[in-house]
């Protein structure tokens, strides 16, 4: 089968295609004959050589595929041969044929296409996983997205506004912005031109936002407390801007101020499984009745997995996604 391997870190031209055999399933996994492969920012931090696979993964990009089942395992009783799945990895991809646990595989629902559910399950866990069950988000309490048009970001978006809450975004352009609002957002910032503070207080009346999605890090951890509500939770992902900040601790304790976050590619298949029960039940009828769905941005064939990367350099808005030639033949 071809894979997208990292041949040498640095810039998008280190990715180059290879022939590898195929995997063979064990007993708990289901192997995915590949129509389509998401693209992340972790990707790319692999790529530059900052983010290396977790034991026992493929060293070959790629959280995130769909496609049909050839096979599975002799313990998977929750898939068969020829069901339309996607699937959460811990890397590998970018591939004909991939590998996952069968916990963290979910079925493609009935209106999407594989290029569409490929874009799923690296967001919708991550969103998911961060902003309701360690920010708690409910039904009337106000949503802060940094990144609003990143593929995580305009999961966030729908999945708080479907939920009931409200919510504002930050993104680098004008253009970004009018399209966070047409997704659904109540406010959107443009980070370059404005203060995200101010506009965060303006616009909640001077109370801030209950939960803050955050993936720049640096800086704005003490410009997040400054718009987070009493009682509020700061959830971080990521941290573009650096990895280490000034806490005002004072400020945490008299609010009541909540500071977490976490990092999915390592945790342990039973976590996983437990959000992909979660999804299944809580967000996949979002998608099937139409009130969520993924935005792919671009898509690339898999033997142009370096343009798919120079695309997620440039400016994009949603999800960047290759096709493999199953895909491409239907
Ligand atoms: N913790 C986890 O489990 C987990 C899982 C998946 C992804 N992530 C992280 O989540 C983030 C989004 O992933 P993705 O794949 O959706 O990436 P993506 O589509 O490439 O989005 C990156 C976003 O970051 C924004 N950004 C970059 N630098 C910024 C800055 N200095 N200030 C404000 N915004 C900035 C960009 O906004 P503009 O384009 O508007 O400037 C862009 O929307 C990445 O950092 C990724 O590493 C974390």
């Amino acid at each position: 089968m071809k894979i997208v391997m990292i041949r040498q870190f640095g810039g998008p031209e280190g990715l180059v295609v290879e022939d590898r055999p195929r995997l063979i399933p064990g007993e708990g996994d289901v192997s995915i004959a590949v129509h389509a492969a998401g693209v992340n920012r972790p990707d790319v931090l692999q790529r530059l050589g900052h983010y290396p696979p977790p034991a026992g993964a493929p060293d070959w990009p790629g959280l995130e595929v769909a496609g049909t089942v050839d096979a599975v395992g002799s313990a998977v009783t929750n898939v068969r041969v020829g069901d339309r799945v996607m699937a959460l990895l811990s890397g590998g991809g970018y591939a004909e044929q991939a590998l996952a646990p069968a916990g963290s595989v979910l079925p493609v629902p009935a209106n999407l296409s594989m290029v569409e559910a490929a874009a799923i399950p690296e967001t919708f866990f991550t969103v998911w996983h961060n902003v309701i069950e360690r920010g708690r988000l409910m039904a009337g309490e106000t949503l802060l997205v940094h990144g609003g048009a990143s593929g995580i970001g305009t999961v966030a978006i729908q999945l708080a506004r479907a939920r009931g809450a409200r919510v504002l975004a930050t993104a680098g352009t004008a253009e970004k912005c009018r399209r966070l609002l047409e997704l659904g957002a109540d406010g959107a910032v443009n980070y370059r031109e404005e203060d995200f503070v101010e506009a965060v207080m303006g616009a909640t009346g001077g109370a801030g936002a209950d939960v803050i999605l955050d993936m720049v890090g640096g800086d704005y951890l003490e410009r997040n407390m400054r718009c987070v509500a009493e009682d509020g939770r700061i959830v971080q992902i990521a941290h573009l801007r650096g990895k280490t900040a000034q806490l005002d601790i004072n400020r945490l304790m008299v609010r009541r101020i909540t500071v977490t976050g976490s990092t999915l590619r390592a945790r342990d298949a039973s976590v996983k499984a437990a959000i992909a029960d979660a999804i299944r039940a809580h967000v996949l009828p979002l998608v099937e009745v139409g009130q969520m769905r993924p935005i792919i941005d671009v898509v690339f064939p898999l033997e142009q997995a370096a343009e798919a990367h120079r695309a997620m350099d440039e400016d994009h808005f949603g999800k960047v996604v290759l096709v493999t030639a199953a895909g491409q033949a239907g």
